[in-house]
């Protein structure tokens, strides 16, 4: 889903490496620093640093089994390493690789707009706010690729309740931490950062619309959008926005990154929808990430990816037409 600012800056689909050729890259390199003796010491540093970064502080929850899906679990391995966060790059390999230098503490997020108690809470606070729970999420990437995952956090209307939205809150805008310091993607213009992220309010306060604040028992890792993002689960992924410093309610529906870069590819709503194909490729079907065989068949793509519940938002809507 790669949609550039102007041509010279063009960063073709086909440049984005598949995680096949890369994994296949790193076990290259692997065997290569396994046979050279400084080599070794090199590759040994880096799993390491890949172990520090996987081993997360726990973050206790209470299984929310009537929000879960049954289905087998992605892998952490595969969940943390195969990632769109493009502060850190466009390969799917880079974030793993890259995010250690985002700094998650001190972080606050601010919460304003069309609301009557603005607020600007501390990222230890957030954590406090609700019982964490754990839900099991499917999330399906516009690009053709499903996981699922343990998400740990709560509802986002908890957060919004707290600042008490006016009778004029009817969209909520999502805006994420772009500091060139630290995100070394920001120096490449694929999209106009930061990157932002909105939601229509009856969608943001639909109980299933989660905040995220860990996954597998554990705090996010840096390339899955830690401390804060979003979990929109019947939408396609890049709804789900990561590393989130603001939120403002707002009574007009706000630009968001990846609409502003190719309306015509990427739609507000962005609901998952198998009738309505991306003008690129068909939206019909799914790669499940772990079900990589030759032979594994393709899984077919579920309207709303399969939350029915939020069907109701969307009564009298022309999906096609708002996609
Ligand atoms: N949030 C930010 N800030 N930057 C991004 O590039 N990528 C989006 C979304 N949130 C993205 C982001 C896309 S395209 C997807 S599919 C999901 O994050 C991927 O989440 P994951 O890497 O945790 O699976």
């Amino acid at each position: 889903m790669l949609i550039k600012p102007s041509q010279d800056q063009l960063v073709l689909p086909s440049e984005i490496t598949p995680r096949e050729v890369y994994e296949d890259r790193r076990r290259f390199l692997a065997r290569m620093a396994a046979t050279a003796a400084v080599g070794s010491a090199v590759w040994e540093m880096a799993n390491r640093e890949a172990f520090a970064q996987a081993a997360g502080q726990r973050l206790a929850a209470t299984a929310n089994a009537a929000l879960s899906t049954q289905e087998k679990q992605t892998s952490f391995k595969d969940a943390s390493s195969y990632n769109n966060f493009y502060e850190f790059g466009t390969d799917k390999g880079d974030p793993v690789e890259n995010a250690h230098t985002l700094k998650t503490r001190p972080w606050t997020v601010t919460i304003e707009g069309e609301v009557k108690k603005p607020i600007t809470l501390d990222i230890d606070r957030i954590l406090k706010l609700a019982p964490l729970e754990e839900r099991v999420y499917r999330l399906r990437c516009v690009e053709g690729w499903s996981m699922v995952i343990p998400w740990v956090g709560y509802s986002l209307s908890t957060l919004l309740k707290q600042v008490e939205p006016t009778g004029n809150a009817k969209y909520v805008e999502f805006t994420t931490l772009a500091d060139p310091r630290q995100m070394p993607g920001l120096r490449s213009p694929v999209l106009n950062w930061p990157y932002v992220e909105g939601l229509r309010m009856d969608e943001a306060m639909h109980p299933l619309a989660l905040l995220g604040l860990g996954m597998y028992g554990q705090v996010l890792p840096n390339q899955n959008g830690a401390p804060v993002r979003l979990v929109v689960p019947w939408k396609y992924g890049f709804k789900s926005a990561k590393s989130i410093v603001r939120i403002r309610l707002t009574s007009r529906q706000p630009r968001t990154a990846w609409n502003d870069s190719a309306p015509n590819e990427y739609g507000f709503y962005s609901n998952v929808n198998p009738e309505v194909d991306h003008p690129r490729w068909s939206q019909a079907t799914e790669r499940r990430i772990g079900e990589d065989g030759f032979f594994q068949k393709k899984r077919k793509t579920l309207m709303f990816n399969g939350y029915d519940q939020v069907a109701s938002l969307y009564t009298g809507m022309n999906l096609k037409k708002f996609f």
